[in-house]
């Protein structure tokens, strides 16, 4: 049996986080896989998750299962963050998942378990990670477009035009907020001609949000989300708080399934906790249990906000920092779109062979359809990878 694998298709991401980690160059700059890092190059533990956990420590009588769809004070505390008072808490099943990759898996297989014939769609381009999940499962998949060829802007006019082919029963997977790779977002106007397509259609929202608080600021990024809960009757949502937790190795995720009423909700819920039955039985607890102390407890969410509100504004100080060195190197405004996109990343617009050049040469890592995470950068490398842009690129 084991002789007769075939070996799969390196993950782009994991590959360069690999390549880096190999390369004995000391002036190396990491801009590939999404982690947040400080100025000093490192991803901290945030204050108030080491709290909780010093908290949990002491506190903490067993670690006896926790319910197949996870401790539901933590599918509690993530609905209200995500989704506020957008829609009745009684029409939402949940499940804790391992991380928002977990919940993008759990996502799918509901769906395919719902109805086989249904297609998801997908942004052109998207993480790289969505069509290789949605392909692995066999589910039938079409792109739309999301970014102009020729500007680092959100092409509406294509994605709407895309998205007449969507039939009732479809799904379509948008990103919440810091659209990744792009960098690219929707505006309220654009969120809110979604709603109506997706409306008229019955096509059904699936909503991938990994980045929340990241772009700009908590409430802010969930106003799509929001949004479309408040408008359609079905809806998937797939939260990640990896990033925004800084809880990366823990796997904290939680799927949402918004039903039309309770007796339907009452089913998915019923099915979320078979599907978790059947992948791994109980979703981990510990980081989950450390976002919902955190979110309950009012000064441990005071500080966590505080924390990452430094990390977003920070971000966008080395957003409009790279922008501004590259307009005084390049005597052009072609990479202003840097300083006006948010989240963790953004694409340059580079070729394959200017990225490996970039690698090559200058030991700087982006991944090969040349998006930089932002957060790889510090004040003092902006201006290195800017000359090396500037030169190879510009
Ligand atoms: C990324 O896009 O780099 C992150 O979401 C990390 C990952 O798992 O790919």
């Amino acid at each position: 049996m084991l002789t007769d694998l075939k070996p799969q298709p390196a993950d782009k991401i994991l590959a360069l986080m690999q390549a880096f980690r190999e390369d004995p160059r000391e002036n190396k700059i990491d801009l590939g896989v999404g982690v947040y890092k400080n100025a000093e190059g490192v991803t901290p533990v945030m204050r108030a998750v080491k709290a909780a956990e010093q908290r949990l420590v002491e506190t903490q009588e067993t670690k006896a299962y926790t319910g197949l769809a996870g401790d539901p004070a933590y599918a509690a505390a993530m609905r209200g963050l995500i989704l506020s008072d957008s829609v009745d808490a009684g029409r939402v099943a949940a499940v804790a998942t391992p991380g928002g990759t977990g919940a993008i898996r759990q996502g799918l297989e509901l769906m395919q378990y719902a109805d086989r014939a249904a297609t998801i769609w997908l942004s052109a381009p998207t993480w790289p990670n969505h069509p290789s999940i949605v392909k692995y499962l066999g589910i039938p998949m079409r792109e739309y477009r999301y970014l102009a060829s020729d500007l680092p802007v959100v092409d509406f006019d294509g994605m709407m035009e895309d998205l007449k082919g969507v039939k009732a029963g479809d799904l379509v997977l948008l990103h919440g907020c810091c659209h990744n790779p792009t960098g690219a977002n929707l505006t309220a106007e654009q969120w809110a001609v979604v709603a109506d397509h997706l409306e008229a259609t019955g096509a059904i929202p699936f909503i991938d949000i990994a980045y929340q608080g990241f772009g700009d600021g908590l409430e802010e990024d969930a106003y799509g989300v929001r949004l479309l809960a408040a408008r359609m009757p079905e809806m998937i949502v797939a939260a990640s708080c990896s990033k925004n937790f800084g809880v990366y190795r823990e796997r904290t995720g939680l799927l949402m399934a918004i039903a039309p009423e309770q007796k339907s909700k009452a089913e998915a819920q019923a099915t979320l906790n078979f599907l978790n039955r059947q992948n791994y039985s109980f979703p981990p607890d510990h980081g989950a249990r450390v976002v919902q102390m955190i979110l309950d407890d009012p000064e441990l969410r005071a500080d966590w906000q505080t924390e990452l509100e430094d990390v977003r504004l920070g971000m966008l100080k080395l957003r409009e920092q790279l922008a501004r060195e590259l307009r005084n190197r390049t005597n052009s405004d072609r990479f202003d779109f840097i300083a006006e996109h948010r989240g963790m990343f953004s694409r340059l617009g580079a070729t394959p062979a200017q990225v490996e050049v970039l690698r090559e040469k200058y030991g700087i890592y982006m991944i090969g359809d040349s998006r930089i995470n932002i957060a790889g950068l510090n004040e003092a490398t902006v201006p290195i990878v800017a000359q090396a842009i500037a030169v190879e690129i510009g």
